[in-house]
């Protein structure tokens, strides 16, 4: 698996956006959530399509639908903000939550709930976490996606470091990463430099 980096001058421009420190609560969760949108155009344009019969106000015609199920999955908190966007543009989809902490001394990842719609095995699913620090978070939630049966899992973050990339290289092959940015490194406090932050916080106005 090698990342996706969506190089589209749009999603950039969001993208300093949401990086610069003064960027308030409001304009922070609404620009996450227009660069989840945009960034899903990416992820899903291989998607397969069925040909479907369908009448149109003049004639009888054939088109073209989604083939498979989509689910959506959110990583609590900080990929909440990433939903709505791509739930607009695929408003069929369901979604799936996978609740995350990461342990604020060893860094690892603690779960605290998950809940996931039927028949994942048949689906395409869309996991979402603005960031990718670690990888540790990403991994226990593909982890748990595999155990539930998924077999097409496409993690759609907003900024990775070299290092989280690196772990879901080696731990999730088989899991597409369609990243905005990869950047220089983590901190001792395991947070990406430059990075955003921290991006649940600043979603949701805790600090
Ligand atoms: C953040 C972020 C990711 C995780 C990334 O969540 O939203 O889920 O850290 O770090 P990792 O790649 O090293 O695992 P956090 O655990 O802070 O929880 P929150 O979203 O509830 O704030
Ligand atoms: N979680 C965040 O929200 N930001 C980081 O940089 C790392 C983990």
């Amino acid at each position: 698996m090698n990342p996706i980096i969506i190089n589209h001058p749009l999603i950039k421009n969001k993208l300093t956006k949401v990086r610069h420190k003064d960027t308030d609560s409001k304009l922070f969760r609404e620009t996450v959530n227009e660069i989840a949108g945009l960034m899903s155009y990416e992820a899903t344009k291989d998607l397969p399509l069925e040909t479907v019969d369908i009448e149109t106000p003049l004639a009888k015609t054939q088109g073209e639908a989604l083939a498979r199920d989509i689910v959506i999955v959110p990583i609590l908190r900080a990929g909440l903000g990433m939903v709505d966007a791509i739930h607009m543009l695929i408003p069929h989809a369901k979604i799936g939550h996978i609740g995350l902490y990461r342990d604020e001394t060893t860094f690892a990842p603690a779960k605290y709930y998950s809940k996931f719609p039927l028949n994942l095995a048949g689906a395409t699913v869309l996991l979402l976490d603005p960031m990718l620090a670690t990888g540790g978070s990403a991994k226990a939630s593909y982890d748990m996606l595999k155990e539930a049966g998924a077999q097409d899992i496409r993690f759609i973050g907003i900024v990775a470091s070299p290092e989280g990339i690196d772990f879901i290289k080696k731990h999730c092959p088989d899991m597409q990463v369609y990243i905005a940015a990869v950047d220089q490194g983590l901190n001792d406090n395991k947070y990406i430099v430059p990075g955003l932050g921290d991006a649940g916080d600043r979603l949701f106005g805790t600090k």
